[in-house]
């Protein structure tokens, strides 16, 4: 019996645990401490601001309008950034901004962003309330088919069923000189190691798939789409998971567990050796006194 195998058997007895998908509110708290206590934004605006514009730089040659499509766009933090280098790129050229995102909550969030944000003239936003695939299956049965000059998916993949169906669909919606950005935590991260070891000793749901740029990137080889992909280094700092009753650490711990109250309802012994491993050299490193996990990202780019 393999490792995992025993993990699960022994860990699956008596457990309470709720997936953190069951509680919107929290989760949405969570992921915000996640970004409070990671480089993650940092990473990405980095990526934005080294790599983005050549890989951009000729989305919108000859055309009157460029128009980006953003899948799971969040509070459209990130969004914003793009489209200030896609501006940069073309100025004065007219962008349509539009936004697949199932959270009314996000929508609301990226609303009030736009609202107090500058330098937003030429664009023109327009929101969807609906998941990937809701918007794939309303294009289609309308044959309300657009093609799209930039699309991206930001740390979103997790939440799509059939990955393979929805990089093929989206690859088919690009125009000309058209490409993809996907964002994923990289197969290098500490996240691999986490959900190989105990993604089956952990709450199953059916809404969050444990997915890494090894899996993504094995994907489009079985499809025969071209891609490149970049690694960049990210950390999350955990070090106040470590700290007992330390309300930050905890809301750190679902996060990073997936689990509504994770140090409270996880079996004693899963608890005790996931603490210990996430200490271990594979998943975090320790500096000036502090436990930071590995969040190394991947930037896949993908071409018509
Ligand atoms: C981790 S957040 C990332 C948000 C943003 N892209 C960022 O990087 O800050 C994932 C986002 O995907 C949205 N989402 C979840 N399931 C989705 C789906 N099936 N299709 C499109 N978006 C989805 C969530 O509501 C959430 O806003």
């Amino acid at each position: 019996m393999r490792k995992q195998e025993v993990i699960r058997i022994k860990h699956n007895m008596a457990s309470s645990m709720r997936s953190l998908f069951s509680d919107h509110g929290r989760y949405v708290e969570c992921f915000r401490r996640f970004l409070n206590n990671s480089t993650e934004h940092q990473c990405m605006l980095e990526f934005m601001d080294k790599q983005l514009p050549g890989i951009i730089a000729r989305i919108g040659d000859t055309k009157s309008e460029i128009k980006i499509l953003s899948i799971g766009g969040g509070a459209g933090e990130i969004d914003l950034q793009i489209l200030s280098k896609v501006k940069a790129q073309y100025p004065g050229v007219h962008i349509n901004n539009e936004v697949v995102e199932p959270s009314a909550e996000q929508i609301t969030k990226y609303k009030e962003l736009v609202a107090k944000t500058s330098n937003l003239e030429n664009i023109k936003f327009a929101w969807h309330k609906e998941t990937s695939s809701e918007y794939q299956n309303r294009v289609m049965e309308k044959k309300d088919i657009h093609k799209w000059d930039f699309i991206h998916m930001i740390q979103m993949l997790y939440y799509v069923k059939d990955i393979p169906a929805t990089l093929k669909f989206f690859h088919s919606l690009l125009a000309t000189n058209a490409k993809i950005l996907i964002i994923v935590v990289s197969g290098t991260s500490g996240w691999d190691k986490l959900w190989k070891k105990y993604g089956s000793c952990l709450p199953q749901n059916d809404l969050c798939e444990y997915v890494t740029s090894s899996d993504l990137t094995q994907m489009l080889d079985s499809l025969g789409i071209k891609y490149e992909c970049y690694d960049l280094l990210s950390n999350m700092d955990i070090t106040d998971c470590f700290i007992d009753g330390n309300e930050n650490g905890e809301l750190l711990w679902d996060f990073l567990t997936e689990t509504c109250n994770f140090t409270m309802t996880a079996p004693p012994d899963l608890k005790a050796e996931i603490m210990k491993d996430l200490q271990e050299p594979e998943f975090s490193v320790r500096i000036e006194g502090k436990v930071l996990f590995n969040n190394n990202l991947s930037f896949i780019v993908i071409e018509a």
